[in-house]
C-alpha cells in the first residue's frame, strides 16, 4: 500500500546541459514505470530547465535544500514558496551533509520541516548515525532525536506529506552500503518510533527510504525488505542508466 519511491539527489553536480541531458534520457527508461515514484533533485540553478524537461513525463522534481522563512533578508537562501513555483514536488532536507559540513541542527531543520509542510510540499527529511555513533552504540539513540526533534509538531495529517530517508553517514559515497539486514532493522525501528509518536497509521503509511552506495547492484536486495519503501540514490543518479535500473528495480518475489 506504500508506493515506493526512487528518488536522485544529484548534490553538487552537473550543469545546465548536463542536467537536461540526464532527465532527457532517463524519462524513456523509465516511462513505462508506473508502480514507482521517480523523483530528481537537481541543482538549485537547474530546477527550473529539468521541470520544463520533465513536463507531462513520470518524474518529479525536488530542491535539495531551503531555508525556512517565506522572504526577508536572508542572503543566498530560497524559500519553500518559490521551490513550489518552480515546480518542485518534495524538498530534502536534514541532510548529513547540511548537518556536517553547514552544521544545521535539529531545530533548524525541523523549522525547515513546518514552513515546507505550511507550503504544502513533500518532505524527504534525512537520518542517519555516523560510524562512531552506531560502534558507540548509540544508534538508536540518535535516529530517535533526529526523528522526534526534527519533525516536532508536525501534525499526524501532515506527516502524509513525509517522507522519512535512513541515510546511515557511514554509507554515504563510501561504497559501503548497509546489509539488507541492517537497513531493515533501523526501518524498523524508525516505523515503530512513528506509531509511538503518532499513531499506526502514520506508522504504517510513512514511507521510509534507504539511503548510502545505492546502486544497480543492491537495489533488488535492499527491496525486499518489508520496511524499505524505496531508496534515496545520490552518486548513481548521475547516470541515467544506472538511475533507470534502479528505479525499474525488480520486485521482491
Ligand atoms: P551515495 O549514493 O553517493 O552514497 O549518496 C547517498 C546520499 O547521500 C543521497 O542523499
Amino acid at each position: 500500500m506504500r508506493t515506493p519511491m526512487i528518488a536522485g539527489n544529484w548534490k553538487l553536480h552537473k550543469t545546465l546541459q548536463e542536467s537536461s541531458g540526464l532527465v532527457t534520457e532517463l524519462i524513456p527508461a523509465v516511462a513505462d514505470n508506473r508502480t514507482v515514484e521517480i523523483v530528481v533533485a537537481p541543482v538549485y540553478t537547474a530546477l527550473s530547465k529539468v521541470a520544463e524537461v520533465i513536463a507531462g513525463s513520470n518524474i518529479k522534481l525536488a530542491a535539495q535544500n531551503c531555508h525556512p522563512e517565506a522572504q526577508g533578508a536572508f542572503t543566498g537562501e530560497v524559500s519553500p514558496a518559490l521551490l513550489k513555483d518552480v515546480g518542485c514536488h518534495y524538498v530534502i532536507i536534514g541532510h548529513s551533509e547540511r548537518r556536517q559540513l553547514f552544521g544545521e541542527k535539529d531545530e533548524f531543520i525541523n523549522h525547515k520541516a513546518r514552513a515546507l509542510a505550511v507550503a504544502g510540499l513533500g518532505i524527504i527529511f534525512c537520518i542517519g548515525e555516523t560510524l562512531e555513533e552506531r560502534e558507540g552504540g548509540q544508534m538508536f539513540d540518535v535516529l530517535r532525536r533526529q526523528i522526534r526533534y526534527g519533525l516536532k509538531q508536525l501534525s499526524a495529517d501532515q506527516m502524509a506529506g513525509v517522507v522519512i530517508a535512513y541515510e546511515p553517514v557511514w554509507a554515504i559515497g563510501t561504497g559501503k552500503t548497509a546489509s539488507d539486514v541492517q537497513a531493515q532493522e533501523a526501518h524498523a525501528f524508525i516505523r515503530a518510533l512513528l506509531a509511538e509518536l503518532y499513531n499506526v497509521q502514520v506508522a504504517s503509511a510513512t514511507r521510509i527510504l534507504y539511503g548510502g552506495s545505492v546502486k544497480p547492484g543492491n537495489i533488488d536486495g535492499l527491496m525486499t525488505q518489508p520496511d524499505v519503501d524505496g531508496a534515496l540514490v545520490g552518486g548513481a543518479s548521475l547516470n541515467a542508466d544506472d538511475f533507470a535500473r534502479i528505479a525499474n528495480f525488480q520486485p521482491p518475489g
